[in-house]
């Protein structure tokens, strides 16, 4: 038993080494904050501690697949960093951005930032209100693991969405029914047609389950004048 153990803690190392790189002292240095200080002050389960690679950082960081060089990320409800700081380690092409709306939390964030120096803004702030909406829209991606239900989720995170951006919903069993469920709400709140994919088969037993949402393009609603003008 021992020994399957082990084996299982150096593949896991192996995996984690690959995934960060030479950012991989960053993302135990991020571990061990998470285990020590993020348990003694809630921000992560005492539970967690013994699995924060599997279920935290390589389940966050695997969500990078389905992310293009250099794009803008905006990650909704980080709590304790999660999925954007694993990201941020595993993906240094990416222009990071933090938001939540506890205060501790974000005290929390931007104390992690500093330690690990890391080129990332956190903001405090409910991702629905309109002065959050000023000054963080337009992201190319929006990225929440366990926020809210995703017809709620799509009508808080679109807004911050540019046409024809997406949010990535990291759900787990209940994606599926969650899609179906919340197909209207997520229609209502822009959203095209969402998509149901795995991302890391290789690398997380389970793989990470994502909701991806598009935010349809703009339609352009021609005023009569603009319309008298085109047709002459
Ligand atoms: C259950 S925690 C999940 C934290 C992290 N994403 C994770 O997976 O470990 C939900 C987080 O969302 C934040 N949150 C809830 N509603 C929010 C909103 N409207 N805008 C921004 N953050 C919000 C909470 O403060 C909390 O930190």
């Amino acid at each position: 038993m021992f020994h399957v153990k082990r084996q299982a803690e150096v593949d896991v190392r192996a995996v984690a080494e690959a995934m960060f790189g030479d950012r991989y002292p960053l993302a135990e240095q991020y571990v061990e904050l998470l285990a020590g200080a993020g348990v003694r002050r809630g921000l992560i389960g005492p539970g967690e501690a013994g699995r924060l690679w599997e279920r935290h950082m390589l389940n966050s960081a695997v969500l990078g697949e389905l992310l293009p060089e250099g794009c803008r990320v905006l990650d909704v409800g980080s709590g304790a960093g999660l999925p954007g700081i694993p990201l941020a380690l595993a993906r240094p092409d990416l222009a990071l951005f933090l938001l939540d709306t506890m205060a501790r939390r974000v005290e929390w964030l931007r104390e992690v930032v500093a330690e690990l120096d890391l080129a990332i803004t956190v903001h405090r702030g409910r991702a629905e209100d309109p002065r959050v909406r000023d000054q963080l829209g337009g992201k190319d991606v929006v990225t929440a693991r366990a926020v809210a239900p995703l017809g709620r989720l799509a009508s808080w995170t679109l807004p911050l969405v540019r046409p024809g951006g997406r949010l990535l919903a990291i759900k787990g069993a209940t994606a599926d029914e969650e899609a179906v469920r919340d197909a209207l709400a997520v229609q209502a709140a822009g959203g095209g047609p969402v998509e149901i994919v795995h991302c890391g088969a290789t690398i997380v037993r389970p793989p990470t389950t994502v909701v991806v949402v598009p935010r349809r393009a703009q339609r352009v609603t021609r005023t009569p004048r603009a319309r008298r003008r085109k047709d002459r």
